[in-house]
């Protein structure tokens, strides 16, 4: 059935805005997502009504509140299909949830054990592991990427061996939409022993994941890219795991005892999370994702493929143009340049008709390495995008490559 666009994007109200006299044509959800009704009247509801801290109190608001945020809990762990709820740990994003594995998961590695990335990691993937290689005596080996910005598994048999330990992988290129082979990858990687971490920041959006069904090891994204608030996330890991690993930060509710002679840790979840969480972060996450469950997967994958070759083929008209990330499995994401055209540039003259993309290098320099380019302009769909949302940045900027030439 296909999606009802008009009932979705009445949902959004910053969807019926306005850049100056333009109507604002979102195409930035790589970097976030908007917020549907449900998710802001909560936070506004939880200010109004509800707030207190959590796990802390006997007074009525102080389990008002810890109930809202286990129930988040809780719909979270059925939309990953997770086995247990506390394997479900609130972070404060997908960077928080890899360095809490690079510090905790970490520390059970040693002398000449490998970690693997690739090519095409964003920054939070690569550079956790690059401290952690430096504080230890690990190996950081990375896949490489091909022109059509896949990954390139020639050597695959060498760079996973029974040295690797861990193998941290996006799900989606943030910056050329590539959907990589992730089941595979976790299959390899088990039958080597290695662990496997997926950063599903990109793709908790677009498709339903499911962590059992993966069978992967860890796995972490973003509310803010989820429709739900900034400043929270997720990291699912296995029970097994997440119990062997020593805690990342200490504070209070992360404790069983403290003592002047010594401290025993609490129980999962609450081991890996110190201090007072952002409380309204959490439920308002979980209220974006009870939202987000009730679409049916398949409608937003085809609504969101339709979006991709629409804009794709009317991107390839355009004189000069150049797409990075033409793998054969993407998701609604386009990179592209226009020759004599700096990207910038570009996003200004698209801003100043109402069209907001990104510009630069998406936190992937070795991206823009690989390509020898700077950065690139890049448009990234949601579901609740448009065919005449489309329309409109094609022409606003067909009007910009005129200007700049
Ligand atoms: N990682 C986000 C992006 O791709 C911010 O834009």
């Amino acid at each position: 059935m296909a999606l009802d666009l008009n009932h979705i994007r009445n949902q959004f109200p910053i969807l019926s805005t306005k850049v100056g006299k333009y109507p604002l044509v979102y195409f930035d959800n790589g970097a976030t997502s908007q917020k549907p009704r449900v998710v802001i009247d909560a936070i506004n509801r939880y200010y109004e009504q509800e707030n207190a801290n959590i796990h802390r109190g006997v007074h009525h608001l102080s389990q008002v509140s810890t109930d809202n945020y286990e129930k988040a809990r809780r719909t979270i762990q059925e939309h990953l299909n997770a086995p247990h709820e506390h394997e479900i740990i609130f972070t404060k994003g997908t960077t928080d949830g890899i360095n809490l594995i690079a510090e905790s998961f970490g520390k059970l590695l040693t002398d000449g054990d490998e970690i693997l990335i690739t090519e095409m990691e964003h920054h939070s993937n690569i550079v956790p592991w690059q401290m952690l290689v430096e504080r230890k005596g690990l190996t950081l080996r990375y896949i490489p990427m091909t022109n059509l910005g896949e990954l390139d598994f020639s050597q695959l048999e060498t760079l996973i061996n029974e040295k690797t330990r861990l193998i941290a992988i996006t799900h989606i290129s943030n910056a050329l939409g590539t959907i990589n082979p992730i089941e595979d990858i976790i299959k390899k990687g088990h039958a080597v022993g290695a662990k496997v971490l997926i950063d599903a920041a990109q793709s908790l959006q677009h498709m339903r994941v499911d962590v059992q069904q993966l069978d992967c090891d860890f796995l972490v994204f973003s509310g803010h890219k989820v429709f739900g608030p900034t400043g929270v996330g997720i990291l699912y890991g296995k029970e097994k795991l997440l119990n062997e690993m020593p805690p990342y930060q200490g504070g209070g509710d992360m404790i069983k005892t403290v003592s002047m002679s010594g401290t025993t840790y609490n129980e999962l979840p609450h081991k890996f999370e110190a201090g007072t969480p952002n409380i309204i972060g959490g439920i308002g996450l979980g209220v974006a994702i009870e939202w987000l469950s009730g679409f049916n997967f398949e409608d937003i994958q085809q609504h969101e493929t339709d979006l991709l070759e629409y804009a794709t083929d009317a991107l390839s008209k355009i004189d000069g143009i150049k797409i990075y990330g033409e793998a054969e499995n993407k998701s609604s994401v386009i990179s592209f340049l226009i020759e004599g055209t700096h990207p910038y540039d570009i996003g200004t003259l698209l801003n100043q008709q109402g069209i907001a993309v990104r510009t630069g290098h998406h936190c992937t320099q070795p991206i823009m390495e690989f390509f020898d380019i700077p950065g690139t302009i890049r448009a990234s769909f949601s579901f609740y995008n448009t065919k005449e949302e489309i329309d409109q940045f094609i022409k606003a900027l067909e009007k910009a490559i005129q200007m700049l030439r």
